[in-house]
């Protein structure tokens, strides 16, 4: 399985949801390629925020190795699942798909860890550390539920 994880500049939200992904599924020895990428140009080519890459490396979790790059639509292409941080990155990806498999690719990340609530990834830019630790402990639980769901599909698909 392919995951694309997006926010709007690819520095704050969406590294550290690739970073908490891909550190779960190695774990787990689970086949899922993760990545991240922006629906903005505002930070490509940069690291992620300082203030993200100090939070998810108190988990135990290093993104510093990882750049921003700007979200594109031959990303519907690579990525079976593009999870999305907020309502706004969800209709700024959506605008940009071309049918529905697409749109069908597209899910707030929150939906996997609280169901029908449409909930949204605090965007923690402006603010202090507290809404960085507030971000890492919604994605480390969102991810432990995309993670089940993942088992959950291939043991059907098995049967
Ligand atoms: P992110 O946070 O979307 O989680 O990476 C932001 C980063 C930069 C800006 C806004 C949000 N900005 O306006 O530059």
């Amino acid at each position: 399985m392919k995951v694309l994880m997006v926010c709007l500049g690819n520095i704050c939200r969406s590294p550290v949801a690739e970073g908490i992904l891909r550190h779960k599924a190695a774990e787990q020895n689970l086949p899922i390629v993760v990545d991240s990428a922006g629906t903005s140009d505002y930070h490509c080519g940069e690291c992620p925020d300082q203030r993200s890459m100090k939070s998810a490396k108190s988990f135990g979790i290093d993104i510093s190795d990882l750049k921003a790059r700007q979200f594109s639509v031959d990303d519907f292409d690579r990525f079976d699942l593009i999870l999305v941080m907020d309502t706004s990155n969800y209709s700024n990806v959506l605008k940009m798909a071309r049918n529905e498999e697409d749109r069908a690719k597209v899910k707030m990340i929150l939906d996997y860890s609280h169901p029908g609530k449409n909930m949204s990834v605090p965007d923690p830019y402006f603010g202090g550390e507290h809404g960085f630790t507030n971000v890492f402990n919604l994605l480390d639980r969102a991810c432990d539920a995309i993670i089940e769901q993942y088992l959950k599909e291939s043991r059907k698909e098995k049967q």
